[in-house]
């Protein structure tokens, strides 16, 4: 049984109750990350509680804690939940009101969720073979740098994947890729490792970091630049990267083959560095 956190108190998940007139229900009023733990270390944890301040700020939303707050109820979820490895779902909204009413609150009471699951990795088959992926207009609001709850878009965008079989849809807007449904995507062409530039059209993925990060501690060519769909679409490899699939290849998009159809040599060196990172962080280096 999952245990969870909410509003000051650590309870079984299916005993957990909210108010349905919550902002978070009723607006999709709220903020959230997503945080990987490995061997009960939670995984850049500064960088998602900041950016989960970044989020709060944006939406004019009073952040309940501070750093050391978050990592202490963090800290106890770990605890109580019987996984070595977990997914962390941290959850802000702006808690509930009298009546609905677009506007907010006078009295803001923020609603304060976490909850954790068994953080499953990508099993060694699908690893050897990628995925499939799909392309997809990129149609959502123009605030992607925000982790809101209110994921509709998303949730249509990745639903069109999962109708025809896919693990993603890839997003180009006016003729430029933006990310994934629930990913950022990184594109290698010519021995070159390309990412699109952190903006309002993108979320700034924490994996996103570290990828960039490992590329340049090795040496490996890489420029952050504005990618053209027909360079994605003529790519030699395609990666999504998230907090729980990590670095995946992506092998073919809208039924072709993305390069060679096979994992690449790059993508293939990128989660081997990106697993020995892991690996020194949980060792506390
Ligand atoms: N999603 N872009 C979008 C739209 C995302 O939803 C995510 C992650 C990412 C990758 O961000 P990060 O590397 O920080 O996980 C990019 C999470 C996992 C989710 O919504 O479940």
């Amino acid at each position: 049984m999952s245990i969870c956190y909410l509003d000051g108190t650590y309870q079984p998940l299916a005993e957990a109750r909210i108010s349905p007139m919550d902002r978070g229900f009723l607006f999709g009023d709220g903020a959230y990350e997503v945080i990987p733990v490995y061997s009960r270390r939670p995984f850049r944890l500064d960088q998602h509680i900041e950016r989960l301040g970044h989020t709060l700020a944006a939406i004019r939303l009073p952040n309940p804690h501070d750093a050391a707050g978050w990592a202490a109820i963090i800290a106890e979820i770990i605890a109580r939940n019987p996984w070595v490895d977990q997914s962390i779902y941290l959850h802000v909204s702006r808690g509930p009101d009298d009546k609905r009413n677009h506007a907010f609150p006078a009295q803001m009471r923020p609603t304060v969720f976490l909850t954790s699951e068994a953080l499953v990795t990508t099993p060694a088959a699908q690893l050897a073979k990628g995925v499939a992926a799909v392309s997809a207009a990129d149609f959502r609001w123009l605030r992607c740098d925000l982790k809101t709850t209110a994921l509709l878009a998303n949730c249509l965008l990745r639903q069109v994947a999962v109708d025809c079989g896919c693990a993603e849809t890839v997003l180009f807007r006016d003729g430029f890729l933006t990310e994934g449904a629930a990913s950022n995507i990184f594109v290698v062409r010519d021995g070159v490792l390309l990412a699109p530039p952190k903006s309002h059209l993108m979320l700034p993925g924490i994996t996103y970091d570290v990828v960039l990060e490992l590329a340049a501690r090795h040496a490996l060519p890489h420029v952050v630049r504005e990618i053209l769909e027909d360079e994605v679409r003529s790519a030699d490899e395609l990666w999504m990267t998230s907090s729980t699939k990590e670095v995946l290849a992506i092998t073919a998009l809208d039924e072709r083959p993305v390069g060679s159809g096979e994992p690449g040599p790059m993508g293939r060196q990128m989660y081997a560095w990106y697993q020995d990172f892991k690996t020194t962080v949980m060792r506390g280096g």
